[in-house]
């Protein structure tokens, strides 16, 4: 699937990563994660002590920091001003501010140009919440990946070494609101999307599908 773009967006939680990353590993695809880098932006401007929820100050600084992702599907990386923070972007300070920081057009329009960019000439699986809307529109395949958010909690909480699930699903649950309620690239299922609820699915039932979906297509 050389050239290819498949594009798989959807809310938080629902098997996106786990599922890209087999699926490009599987085809020998590169796999990027937008989401790492809105949380690595999120990251940054934490640590230099912008308040998250001033959008002015936000987008005043959306330029600042150096993003690096590395799109090997078996260790994809993500640097900022050349440091590794791929354990960092995943704490409880990121999850509460990513959304808002996120929503600022001015960051988004920073972080579209850098993916498109490194989608370059294809050949690679893409995860987000506005890839198939507005970052590669002309993506062979899109997926749009959802599952109940009891699932979604559940399998998440499991990730962080049991947290607790109500509260997990509960940060999930708002993130998803104001992903989908920003003006800004909205989530949304981007047209000609096929729908895929993993709920009832293993992430193996979901990784075939997906690898069988994108062979139609090659
Ligand atoms: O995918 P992940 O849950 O790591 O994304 C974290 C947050 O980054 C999302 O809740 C959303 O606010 C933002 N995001 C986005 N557009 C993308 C990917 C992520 O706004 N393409």
């Amino acid at each position: 699937p050389e050239n290819v773009v498949v594009a798989v967006d959807g809310t938080s939680g629902s098997g996106k990563s786990s599922t890209c990353r087999a699926v490009a590993d599987r085809l020998g695809m590169r796999y990027l994660d937008t989401g790492a880098q809105y949380r690595a932006i999120t990251w940054w401007m934490l640590r230099n002590g912008i308040d998250v929820h001033d959008a002015d100050a936000v987008a005043a600084h959306a330029e600042a920091p150096v993003l690096v992702s590395g799109t090997d599907p078996l260790a994809p990386t993500i640097t900022v001003d050349g440091d590794d923070v791929s354990v960092q972007i995943r704490s409880d300070e990121v999850n509460a501010a990513v959304s808002p920081v996120s929503a600022v057009p001015a960051v988004r329009a920073r972080l579209v140009a850098l993916q498109r960019t490194l989608i370059g000439d294809g050949g690679i699986v893409v995860e987000g919440r506005d890839i198939g809307s507005v970052v590669w529109p002309d993506a062979q395949l899109k997926v749009y990946l959802t599952a109940d958010p009891s699932a979604r909690a559940a399998r998440r909480a499991l990730e962080n070494g049991g947290a607790d699930l109500s509260a997990t699903q509960e940060s999930l649950l708002a993130r998803d609101k104001i992903d989908s309620g920003r003006a800004v690239a909205p989530l949304t299922m981007a047209d000609g999307a096929i729908h895929v609820d993993s709920t009832e699915l293993s992430l193996e039932e979901v990784v075939d599908l997906v690898v069988g979906l994108v062979m139609e297509r090659v």
